[in-house]
């Protein structure tokens, strides 16, 4: 259906690691409202990060009432809403009363590394080809396999039926539909391909995968495509009407589809705590050999499977956080930009923030961070400087497996995020790979990603071309390093990478 004369914009929840918000983009993708939320964050040991999946349901109905609110919109303005969400949290409820048996186990948390050791041990073929995967702590079915074993009655409860679990985009549209009055259970391919317990392939729960996480089949939403009306939202709920909810992915999944990358060879690099770097592989399945992740890209309806190399770096803009916080070496995270531009390079410091180990592309779980070259000469302004170029020479070691892996022939990286707001970075960025650096105009790729889904589902957009024709560029940055001091740069920081080796 064309947009109506009501339905004019298509909506978003946006469930990230640190915030919740909705958002209301119009038909040419610019957005029209927004309400955010932070919420707690809870790390009752060293290595473990929780969140409380309650707040953040009740987050996000504020972040709806809000940005509808705000904007003197209801419920009837929206042809659709999509939701998009933080990848790999664990939820695990009571579907009878929509209790949680524990708190949220966050994608950061660290717990299940001997679990996900020993299934590597046993069983790592049979998980990186089925589902993609390197077994990592990273990934849900050993987050899942953990609370079954060890919070009190969840695996009879499980077995009965009761218990059932959901990454949050799955406990987010439980909740929508109706909760525990009839809420729907599912999962869109992008989040359920971040089990370990997918097969790539048939797109289905695999029982092998299964069986290596003793994971009940029946604790699992049914896995739906990334665009599909799910159902609609209950009358009284935050909606205060009934919208269709026809759009699910995970966040990295949806700013793919938010910057438009829908053509094989088209790459996106996100930058938030962490950065991810998702790669648009085509209707094929690239399996890596070089520490990527083989994930889905997106699935809009009965359409084929889009699947996608991802680089998944951990700390990034948290390294600058913590550059704030625990050192205090700076008021504002933005500072460090005029900070770092105060010198002309590191003299000659590097930084690998490997605080939770090294993901992509080395998944060294024994790693941790290392500042190296200090000198009597060095100052903060040289340690912020290596935590920009730490930012951008962790994308290049990602960049350079998936040319490897997948024959990469990268002329512009797009580029979203926080950070992209830092244009020493983004020049760093550009230095560091050699290549054109390119930001949208709209810079919220997640959210809009989400809401791109759910419009294409009711027709509120009608083709990807549609979605293309959207897309704008607001900057771009040219590489001013010639390749003799690329290379020497690199191979200095590719030294200081070893050095974080072997720690834990
Ligand atoms: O895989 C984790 C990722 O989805 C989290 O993204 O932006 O919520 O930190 P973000």
């Amino acid at each position: 259906q064309a947009p109506s004369d009501r339905a004019r914009y298509v909506g978003a929840i946006d469930q990230g690691t640190t915030s919740t918000r909705f958002m209301v983009f119009d038909h040419a993708g610019a957005e029209v409202a927004r309400h955010q939320v932070e919420h707690e964050q809870i790390m009752p040991r060293a290595g473990w990060v929780e969140h409380d999946a309650t707040e953040i349901w009740r987050n996000t109905e504020l972040c709806i009432r809000e940005a509808l609110a705000g904007a003197d919109l209801t419920h009837a303005d929206l042809a659709a809403v999509g939701v998009t969400n933080q990848r790999e949290t664990t939820v695990v409820w009571d579907r009878r009363t929509g209790e949680p048996y524990a708190n949220a186990i966050v994608w950061q948390d660290t717990r299940t590394a001997e679990i996900a050791a020993e299934a590597d041990e046993k069983h790592g073929d049979l998980i990186r080809h089925r589902s993609g995967l390197p077994p990592a702590a990273y990934f849900a079915g050993g987050k899942i396999a953990w609370v079954l074993a060890n919070v009190d009655g969840v695996r009879d409860d499980a077995e009965a039926g009761h218990a059932i679990f959901g990454t949050i985009d799955t406990w987010l549209l439980w909740w929508l539909t109706g909760g525990p009055d009839g809420g729907q259970h599912l999962v869109d391919v992008t989040n359920a391909s971040r089990t370990m317990l997918m097969d790539l392939e048939t797109l289905a729960w695999d029982d092998e995968l299964l069986a290596v996480f003793d994971v009940p089949r029946q604790m699992l939403p049914e896995i739906r495509s990334s665009s599909e009306v799910y159902g609609t939202t209950l009358a009284d709920g935050p909606f205060g009407g009934e919208v269709r909810l026809a759009g699910d992915l995970g966040d990295q999944h949806a700013a793919l589809v938010g910057q438009a990358c829908f053509e094989p060879g088209q790459l996106k690099n996100t930058y938030g705590t962490g950065n991810f770097l998702v790669l648009n592989t085509g209707t094929e399945i690239v399996r890596s050999s070089h520490g990527l992740l083989t994930t889905l890209g997106y699935k809009f309806g009965d359409a084929p499977a889009v699947y996608a190399l991802e680089g998944s770096i951990a700390v990034t803009g948290s390294a600058i956080q913590w550059l704030r916080d625990q050192l205090g070496l700076i008021d504002d995270a933005a500072e460090t930009e005029a900070l770092a531009a105060s010198v002309e390079d590191t003299g000659d410091v590097y930084f690998v923030p490997a605080f939770s180990g090294l993901f992509a592309p080395h998944w060294r779980p024994d790693a941790r961070g290392v500042i190296v070259g200090l000198s009597r000469f060095n100052t903060k302004a040289h340690l912020a400087r290596a935590a920009l170029e730490a930012i951008c020479f962790q994308s290049k070691d990602v960049v350079d497996a998936m040319v490897v892996d997948a024959g990469l022939d990268l002329s512009i990286l797009r580029v979203d995020g926080g950070v992209t707001a830092n244009d020493l970075c983004m020049q760093i960025q550009s230095d560091v790979l050699g290549v054109t650096v390119s930001r949208p105009v709209v810079t919220e790729t997640t959210a809009l990603g989400a809401a791109y889904a759910a419009g294409l589902a009711v027709g509120f957009w009608s083709s990807c071309e549609e979605l293309v024709d959207n897309w704008q560029e607001s900057k771009q940055w040219e590489p001013q390093w010639d390749d003799a001091q690329r290379t020497s740069a690199h191979a200095k920081w590719t030294k200081a990478v070893t050095r974080t080796h072997d720690w834990v």
